[in-house]
């Protein structure tokens, strides 16, 4: 069975067919510049050009880096203000053949590790957190999602989590990985000691330099990389959408 995924992120648009038995990409993905400003009528052009050049005229599912709502974005914390209020599922449910269903980053590519990935089979209380421009956070309670749970801005040391341990700080300051990894320790040693988790899954672009920074953190909970890696938002996203009740359609 096929669905269809778009990731919606800061520097780029991109989506795919995908196969949802297996759980990875059907074909080659497509990826568009984000239009800058992202606001949402360019962004809209954007992904119903990714949808338009595959054909496909199916249910859609969409991520968004903020909290969603039904449909409706609630938080901007990286893309454009202009977002919070906007109806994105009717929107583009509007301007697409099929329904369409948007979601948090995060939580999509949380949603993809736990059926397909390094969350198989984990029961308990599983947190997955991706780092990039922000630091997106999905909670799963013995395999249920706790939707927008937004970790990314719990209060370190009396700043915003994501302004010092996400992946984009390490770049802005010129980190090492291990100053970096300094940051992230910090950054979970907060976070479990409000949620004492049983398992702490790594994802985001950095996650492929796993090696280089996880074996450094002194977490008590066992942390593992992300294996779908960049594919994990648009596999989440589109099985999130195809697997949604026709009713709540
Ligand atoms: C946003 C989250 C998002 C994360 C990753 C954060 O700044 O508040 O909603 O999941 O960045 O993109």
């Amino acid at each position: 069975m096929q669905g269809f995924g778009i990731d919606i992120g800061g520097s780029g648009i991109k989506g795919c067919l995908v196969d949802l038995g297996a759980g990875r990409l059907a074909g080659e993905r497509v990826r568009v510049d984000t239009p800058q400003p992202a606001k949402p009528e360019a962004v809209y052009d954007a992904v119903t050009g990714i949808v338009d050049s595959f054909g496909w005229t199916g249910r859609v599912g969409v991520t968004f880096p903020g909290v969603m709502k039904r449909g409706v974005v609630h938080t901007a914390a990286n893309v454009d203000p202009s977002w919070i209020g906007v109806d994105v599922d009717a929107d583009l449910t509007a301007r697409l053949p099929g329904t369409v269903e948007t979601l948090n980053d995060a939580d999509a590519a949380g949603i993809a590790e736990m059926r397909y990935g390094a969350g198989r089979g984990h029961g308990g209380v599983v947190l997955m957190l991706t780092f990039g421009t922000g630091i997106g956070s999905a909670l799963f309670v013995d395999g249920r999602l706790v939707p927008n749970t937004e970790f990314g801005h719990i209060q370190v040391d009396g700043e915003d989590g994501e302004l010092r341990a996400a992946a984009s700080a390490r770049e802005r300051e010129g980190l090492g990985y291990p100053e970096w990894a300094r940051r992230v320790d910090r950054y979970l040693e907060v976070l479990e000691a409000g949620l004492w988790p049983d398992l702490i899954i790594v994802g985001g672009g950095i996650s492929r330099k796993a090696h280089k920074w996880v074996p450094l953190l002194s977490t008590r909970t066992p942390v593992i990389p992300a294996e779908l890696q960049n594919a994990a938002g648009i596999v989440g996203a589109a099985l999130a959408a195809a697997e949604r009740p026709e009713s709540s359609a």
